[in-house]
């Protein structure tokens, strides 16, 4: 059961090297012919221009210096003047990669993007492009859906005589690490879809960066195709893709922590594929592995809050009712290592440990107080969560997201500030025969 999950996971990386597919929506296929934005004749005199590295322009999630992005709902978010946005988009950018776009507050659009061209996504004929208010300046915010995709900046334009505008970071900042389970494999909009975005989307205003990849282990080896680990790779700009290696071979760009503000919660969900008889990982390999990434997190962000939440294997029928299959995922190693990074023993000389380098240091000074926190995911999703990918439908991802933002308000005290945006696209399910 558990190898149709990386099964597909892998098929899902080497098979699609064109953008195409079929989308289900509660067995129904969704019509996916999005808008097609492109502009083949566009003036450079109808826009005022910025390259992609001005400072107007903020980065959400792993890009790497060519302005390439990386691992799952990876965007881009400014304010601009006037009634028009147009971006082109590099070479680098994944032919056909679907992204969504969206105006201040206003429902996500979706488009597929053409490498090398211009797209214009804001128009005075956009609906909502001209509504003054509340939100001032007018922000545009572009996610890229498709976790095994990216695309490339070029540059972004508004209309003549108009401006962009840096809009300012929002106060609190979250880390999620983990596999195919958190990036949104197989769900309807993928990384928009996933349990990942829902939570931080879901906090609202959060800046969030979700890394994660499918098949992917904790522990440094192949798995299902991925050449490391994330105890190597979320040290690093880039994923685990064969687009990662076509462009760096195996020297990626390390992720300048210094560069990029810490993360105030990490939540780490990983160590279904290690589990997997499969990779051969064992039980000790795994928790040295997911100790080290925490150790990264704690050295990289010292007041960053660790949520390991403990891994969910999927459902299966035993005679005429279900059971889950939780019992196979390392639960007691899980346990036992969250208890010795809560010990004093632990606390008072608090390991780090940095993927680049290979370097593990004892910190003499510290806090000494827990970080490390365990999140049950026992009982809240059901086998018809579960879809015939063996990953969470978007139902079921809707649920992790939801639960995981009450523990984090409650253990945390952080105020939920999304109160109306959309955050789940096309989810409106809903029985119009109300008076049988
Ligand atoms: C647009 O993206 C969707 C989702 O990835 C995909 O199903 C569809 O085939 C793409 N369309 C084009 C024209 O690339
Ligand atoms: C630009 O191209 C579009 C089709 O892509 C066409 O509808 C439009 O008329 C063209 N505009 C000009 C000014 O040539
Ligand atoms: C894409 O590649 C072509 C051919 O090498 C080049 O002419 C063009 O400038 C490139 N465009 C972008 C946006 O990088
Ligand atoms: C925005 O444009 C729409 C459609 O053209 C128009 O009906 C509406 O009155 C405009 N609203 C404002 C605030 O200008
Ligand atoms: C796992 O171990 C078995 C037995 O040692 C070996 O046959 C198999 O090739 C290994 N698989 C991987 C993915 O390393
Ligand atoms: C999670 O909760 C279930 C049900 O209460 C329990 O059986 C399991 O041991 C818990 N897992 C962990 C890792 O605490």
């Amino acid at each position: 059961m558990l190898l149709s999950i990386a099964r597909l996971a892998v098929l899902g990386l080497r098979v699609l090297s064109q953008v195409s597919g079929t989308i289900l929506q509660n067995g129904q296929v969704k019509i996916t012919n999005y808008p097609d934005t492109r502009i083949i004749n566009a003036s450079a005199s109808s826009f005022t221009t910025y390259p992609a590295n001005a400072a107007e322009v903020s980065y959400k999630g792993r890009w790497d210096s060519k302005h390439v992005s990386w691992w799952s709902a990876p965007g881009i978010k400014f304010g601009y003047t006037g009634q028009t946005v147009a971006i082109s988009f590099g070479n680098w950018t994944s032919d056909g990669a679907l992204v969504a776009y969206r105006i201040g507050g206003l429902d996500w659009m979706f488009t597929n993007i053409t490498a090398g061209a211009t797209h214009l996504l804001v128009s005075p004929d956009t609906p909502g492009s001209n509504l003054t208010g509340p939100i001032n300046p007018w922000t545009f915010e572009l996610r890229v859906t498709n976790w095994a995709y990216g695309v490339q900046i070029d540059s972004v334009h508004v209309a003549a005589g108009e401006r962009l505008v840096k809009l300012p970071d929002y106060g609190r900042r979250i880390e999620i690490i983990g596999d195919s389970l958190a990036q949104g494999y197989s769900t309807s909009y993928e990384g928009l879809s996933s349990w990942a975005y829902g939570l931080a989307a879901g906090l609202g205003n959060t800046e969030y960066s979700i890394t994660a990849y499918s098949g992917i282990c904790a522990a440094d080896q192949d798995c299902w195709g991925n050449p490391r680990g994330q105890v190597h790779q979320w040290f690093y700009t880039s994923d685990t893709s064969g687009r990662a290696a076509a462009m760096y071979g195996d020297d990626p760009e390390p992720w300048d922590f210094g560069r990029h503000p810490a993360a105030d919660i990490a939540i780490i969900n990983i160590g279904t594929n290690d589990q997997n008889p499969h990779n051969n990982v064992s039980a000790a390999a795994y928790i040295d592995a997911l100790s080290k990434i925490i150790e990264g997190v704690h050295g990289n962000w010292p007041d960053a809050q660790v949520i390991v939440m403990s891994l969910w294997l999927g459902f299966y029928q035993s005679g005429n009712t279900y059971f889950s299959d939780a019992s196979q995922g390392f639960v007691d190693e899980i346990k036992q290592m969250v208890q010795w990074f809560n010990s004093d023993d632990y606390l008072r000389n608090p390991v780090i440990y940095d993927g680049v380098t290979k370097q593990t240091t004892r910190l003499k000074k510290c806090s000494g107080k827990p970080f490390v926190h365990l999140f049950n995911t026992t009982g809240i999703m059901q086998h018809n969560d579960i879809n015939p990918a063996w990953h969470p439908t978007d139902v079921g991802a809707i649920k992790v997201a939801s639960h995981l933002q009450q523990y984090i308000h409650v253990k945390f005290g952080w105020e939920l500030y999304a109160t109306g945006p959309e955050v789940y696209h096309d989810t409106t399910y809903w029985n119009d025969q109300v008076s049988y």
